[in-house]
């Protein structure tokens, strides 16, 4: 089979970028990292993927008027690589139907809490404040809304009473990677099938 070609979206540290791109090169997962997207010149993700050998594509979203100018671009850059699935990796950004539209089943973004609890920004602290004893992480398909389309795993983290933001994020960190990992090896065994909001994973 051909190796699933990839673009991973980010906007920060970058772990789960780096979770993809080490079972690439370990070969637990059967594709190849064809660009990362970012909208911070600065973050970490930019230099693991340098270190990486990964193409990047990165913009300041203030360097254009609006959302969908930059979207046009991502969209060229997406088809100049041969990108078969993009993956969201903790990219802080709302996208629009200029990638939502074209890229609807072919877009995946993961999330730190069990939707559709907790959807939007800073999923671990929602979590902690409400006071839940479960969260999780999910991986979804992308649609028009927020943290709202098709999910296709999730894996529960329970909270612990003395848990701190950070203490959690180390576990909810280690959970996300692994989800992703067996996704995208799914993805890449073309073994996952969208119908309606219902997603199968075939057992391998
Ligand atoms: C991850 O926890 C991801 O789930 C989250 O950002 C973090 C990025 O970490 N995404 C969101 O909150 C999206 N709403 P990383 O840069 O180390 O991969």
């Amino acid at each position: 089979m051909e190796k699933l070609r990839l673009a991973v979206f980010a906007s920060g540290n970058g772990s789960n970028f780096q979770a993809i791109v080490d079972a690439v090169q370990d070969g637990r997962l059967h594709a190849e990292v064809a660009l990362l997207v970012c909208d911070k010149p600065q973050a970490k993700v930019v230099e693991r993927a340098r270190q990486a050998g990964v193409p990047v594509f990165v913009f300041e979203a203030k360097q254009y008027a609006r959302r969908e100018d930059y979207e046009v671009e991502i969209v060229r850059q997406l088809e100049a690589s041969g990108v078969e699935l993009i993956v969201l990796a903790g990219y802080m950004r709302l996208i629009t139907s200029v990638l939502v539209e074209p890229w609807y089943g072919r877009m995946i973004n993961i999330h730190p809490a069990l939707l559709p609890a907790f959807p939007g920004v800073n999923g671990i602290g929602q979590a902690l404040a409400y006071g839940v004893k479960v969260t999780g992480v999910t991986v979804h398909f992308v649609d028009g809304g927020m943290d709202s389309g098709p999910i296709i795993a999730q894996t529960a983290v329970v909270v612990r009473d003395d848990d701190t933001a950070e203490s959690l994020a180390v576990r909810m960190h280690a959970a996300e990677h692994e989800l992703l990992v067996g996704v995208l090896a799914a993805f890449s065994e073309r073994r996952v099938l969208l119908e309606g909001r219902k997603v199968s994973v075939r057992a391998q």
